[in-house]
């Protein structure tokens, strides 16, 4: 059968921890010519309580990437960042980072999770919007070439929440 089986598990995503900060900092490069976080910001998600990193490893390398912020007393998770390394894509690599967000946001009680994306960004909002996202609103000019960047949200169901 031609293409790539969607039945094989192609990527294990598990917690981000202190030693991938290099290999996380080198993602960032590869995929983002702008609007990059900065490695004293991923220093920071790794150890803050207030943020979840998760990373994807597809062929013993660090492939993609998901950062899920949290604040005290919100019901809302906010995924900050979400990345595969280009020649990663196309191998649902994406779609699961984005399923173990929602996840980790709803074991936190979470109820809902959003984000923003670039308005030309058409990969990403193709992407989200099959994943169940809805779009809500728009930040006027929010990215350094001036871009708005759609705000996008969805429900997290209760199915995932352990307390
Ligand atoms: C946006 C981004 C995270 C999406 O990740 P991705 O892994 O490339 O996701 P894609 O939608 O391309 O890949 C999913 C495709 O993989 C294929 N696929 C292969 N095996 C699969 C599997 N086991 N499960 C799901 N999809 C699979 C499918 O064709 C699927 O597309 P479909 O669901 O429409 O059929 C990624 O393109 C990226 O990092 N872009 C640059 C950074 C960026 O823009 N980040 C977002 C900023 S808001």
């Amino acid at each position: 059968m031609p293409g790539k089986s969607r039945n094989r598990s192609v990527a294990s995503i598990r917690r981000g921890r202190s030693a991938d900060l290099d290999d996380l900092v080198a993602l960032e490069t590869q995929v983002f010519a702008s609007d990059r976080m900065s490695r004293r910001s991923l220093r920071h998600f790794l150890a803050a309580r207030t943020a979840t990193v998760l990373v994807a490893e597809h062929a013993g390398c660090i492939a993609g990437c998901a950062v899920i912020l949290f604040r005290p007393n919100s019901s809302i998770a906010r995924l900050y960042s979400i990345a595969v390394a280009p020649q990663s894509t196309g191998r649902g690599l994406g779609p699961a980072l984005l399923t173990a967000s929602e996840e980790a946001a709803a074991v936190r009680g979470r109820k809902m999770l959003r984000l923003e994306v670039h308005e030309n960004n058409q990969r990403a909002i193709a992407r989200y919007r099959k994943a169940g996202y809805r779009q809500f609103g728009c930040h006027a000019g929010y990215y350094a070439d001036e871009g708005d960047a759609l705000r996008f949200e969805k429900e997290l169901t209760a199915a995932s929440e352990t307390g």
